[in-house]
Protein backbone atom coordinates (compact mmCIF):
# COMPACT_ATOMS: atom_id res chain seq x y z
CA UNK A 1 0.00 0.00 0.00
CA UNK A 2 0.99 3.73 -0.55
CA UNK A 3 2.71 5.58 2.04
CA UNK A 4 0.36 8.20 3.64
CA UNK A 5 0.73 10.89 6.14
CA UNK A 6 0.38 10.33 9.72
CA UNK A 7 -0.91 13.05 11.71
CA UNK A 8 -0.19 12.39 15.74
CA UNK A 9 -1.44 14.80 18.12
CA UNK A 10 -0.31 15.22 21.88
CA UNK A 11 -1.82 15.93 25.32
CA UNK A 12 -5.35 18.31 26.00
CA UNK A 13 -5.36 18.68 21.55
CA UNK A 14 -8.34 16.62 22.15
CA UNK A 15 -9.79 19.87 24.14
CA UNK A 16 -9.20 21.86 20.84
CA UNK A 17 -12.54 24.18 20.45
CA UNK A 18 -13.13 24.71 24.11
CA UNK A 19 -9.24 25.22 25.96
CA UNK A 20 -8.03 28.63 26.03
CA UNK A 21 -10.07 29.56 22.19
CA UNK A 22 -8.50 32.89 22.18
CA UNK A 23 -4.97 31.21 21.80
CA UNK A 24 -6.43 28.14 20.12
CA UNK A 25 -9.29 29.20 18.03
CA UNK A 26 -12.51 27.50 18.34
CA UNK A 27 -12.16 24.40 15.27
CA UNK A 28 -12.24 21.22 16.67
CA UNK A 29 -9.40 18.48 16.34
CA UNK A 30 -12.07 16.78 14.56
CA UNK A 31 -12.84 19.23 12.16
CA UNK A 32 -9.00 19.71 11.37
CA UNK A 33 -9.06 16.40 10.82
CA UNK A 34 -12.44 16.41 8.83
CA UNK A 35 -10.20 19.20 6.80
CA UNK A 36 -6.92 17.17 6.18
CA UNK A 37 -8.81 14.01 5.14
CA UNK A 38 -10.77 16.04 2.56
CA UNK A 39 -7.54 17.06 0.61
CA UNK A 40 -5.85 14.08 1.49
CA UNK A 41 -8.41 11.96 -0.63
CA UNK A 42 -8.18 14.73 -3.16
CA UNK A 43 -4.70 13.51 -3.72
CA UNK A 44 -5.27 9.94 -3.18
CA UNK A 45 -2.83 9.93 -0.08
CA UNK A 46 -3.96 7.92 2.80
CA UNK A 47 -3.84 9.45 6.26
CA UNK A 48 -3.62 8.52 9.59
CA UNK A 49 -4.73 10.99 12.93
CA UNK A 50 -4.36 9.91 16.32
CA UNK A 51 -4.67 12.28 19.49
CA UNK A 52 -3.03 10.77 22.92
CA UNK A 53 -2.28 12.40 26.37
CA UNK A 54 0.47 9.77 27.02
CA UNK A 55 4.28 10.48 25.75
CA UNK A 56 5.06 7.05 25.63
CA UNK A 57 2.02 6.81 23.09
CA UNK A 58 3.06 9.24 20.87
CA UNK A 59 6.42 7.45 21.43
CA UNK A 60 4.83 4.11 20.04
CA UNK A 61 3.37 5.76 17.10
CA UNK A 62 6.13 7.20 16.11
CA UNK A 63 7.88 4.01 15.92
CA UNK A 64 4.86 2.45 13.61
CA UNK A 65 5.74 5.37 11.75
CA UNK A 66 8.53 4.39 10.68
CA UNK A 67 7.68 1.46 8.35
CA UNK A 68 4.51 2.88 7.33
CA UNK A 69 4.32 6.78 6.75
CA UNK A 70 5.76 8.97 4.02
CA UNK A 71 5.81 12.11 6.35
CA UNK A 72 4.24 12.62 10.12
CA UNK A 73 3.03 15.68 10.96
CA UNK A 74 2.98 16.55 14.81
CA UNK A 75 1.82 18.77 17.13
CA UNK A 76 3.56 17.28 20.50
CA UNK A 77 1.83 19.94 22.52
CA UNK A 78 3.64 20.90 25.56
CA UNK A 79 5.77 17.77 25.47
CA UNK A 80 7.68 19.86 22.57
CA UNK A 81 9.08 21.49 25.58
CA UNK A 82 9.88 19.18 27.70
CA UNK A 83 10.75 15.70 26.04
CA UNK A 84 14.07 14.35 25.11
CA UNK A 85 12.43 11.14 24.67
CA UNK A 86 10.25 12.42 22.01
CA UNK A 87 12.76 14.48 20.18
CA UNK A 88 15.45 10.72 20.28
CA UNK A 89 12.70 8.99 19.03
CA UNK A 90 11.88 11.33 15.51
CA UNK A 91 15.85 11.09 15.23
CA UNK A 92 15.67 7.25 15.49
CA UNK A 93 12.69 6.85 13.11
CA UNK A 94 14.04 8.27 10.23
CA UNK A 95 11.03 10.00 8.75
CA UNK A 96 10.63 13.47 7.96
CA UNK A 97 8.91 14.97 10.81
CA UNK A 98 7.00 18.20 10.70
CA UNK A 99 6.05 20.02 13.65
CA UNK A 100 3.09 22.13 14.00
CA UNK A 101 1.39 24.43 16.48
CA UNK A 102 -1.42 26.44 16.22
CA UNK A 103 -0.20 29.00 18.23
CA UNK A 104 3.19 30.22 18.05
CA UNK A 105 5.37 29.42 21.04
CA UNK A 106 8.26 32.21 19.99
CA UNK A 107 5.74 34.34 21.06
CA UNK A 108 4.04 33.35 24.19
CA UNK A 109 5.94 32.42 27.82
CA UNK A 110 9.59 32.13 27.96
CA UNK A 111 9.60 27.98 28.85
CA UNK A 112 7.32 27.48 25.49
CA UNK A 113 10.30 29.30 23.33
CA UNK A 114 12.65 26.36 23.42
CA UNK A 115 11.43 23.35 21.47
CA UNK A 116 13.24 19.77 21.83
CA UNK A 117 11.38 18.38 18.60
CA UNK A 118 12.21 21.23 16.50
CA UNK A 119 16.03 20.06 16.49
CA UNK A 120 15.07 17.01 15.28
CA UNK A 121 12.10 18.40 12.46
CA UNK A 122 12.68 18.52 9.02
CA UNK A 123 10.06 21.70 9.51
CA UNK A 124 7.95 23.88 11.48
CA UNK A 125 4.43 25.73 11.01
CA UNK A 126 3.13 27.59 14.15
CA UNK A 127 1.00 30.30 14.87
CA UNK A 128 -1.57 29.70 11.96
CA UNK A 129 -4.40 27.97 14.37
CA UNK A 130 -5.82 25.51 12.40
CA UNK A 131 -4.37 26.66 9.40
CA UNK A 132 -1.29 25.46 10.45
CA UNK A 133 -2.10 21.62 9.84
CA UNK A 134 -3.31 22.79 6.12
CA UNK A 135 0.00 24.01 5.71
CA UNK A 136 2.27 21.87 7.05
CA UNK A 137 -0.40 18.94 4.74
CA UNK A 138 0.50 20.62 1.55
CA UNK A 139 4.32 20.83 2.14
CA UNK A 140 3.92 17.05 3.27
CA UNK A 141 1.76 16.68 0.09
CA UNK A 142 4.49 18.23 -1.90
CA UNK A 143 7.28 16.24 -0.93
CA UNK A 144 5.44 12.66 -1.76
CA UNK A 145 4.74 13.98 -4.87
CA UNK A 146 8.51 14.94 -5.62
CA UNK A 147 9.98 11.90 -4.20
CA UNK A 148 7.50 10.05 -6.25
CA UNK A 149 8.49 11.64 -9.32
CA UNK A 150 12.19 10.90 -8.74
CA UNK A 151 12.61 8.28 -6.23
CA UNK A 152 16.12 8.56 -5.82
C1 LIG B 1 0.68 23.96 21.22
C2 LIG B 1 1.69 24.89 21.88
C3 LIG B 1 2.24 24.27 23.16
O1 LIG B 1 3.14 25.19 23.79
C4 LIG B 1 1.13 23.95 24.12
O2 LIG B 1 1.64 23.29 25.25
C5 LIG B 1 0.04 23.15 23.49
C6 LIG B 1 -0.42 23.56 22.17
C7 LIG B 1 0.04 24.63 19.97
O3 LIG B 1 -0.49 23.89 19.15
O4 LIG B 1 0.02 25.85 19.88
O5 LIG B 1 -0.48 22.21 24.07
O6 LIG B 1 1.38 22.80 20.77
Amino acid sequence: MRKGIWVLNGPSLNLLGVRRPEIYGRTTLKEIQAQLEERCQREGVPLVFHQTNHEGTLIDLLHEAREKAAVVLLNPGAYAHTSIALRDAIEAVEVPVIEVHLSNPQAREPFRRHSFVAEVARGVVAGFGALSYRLALEAALGWIQEKEEDPL
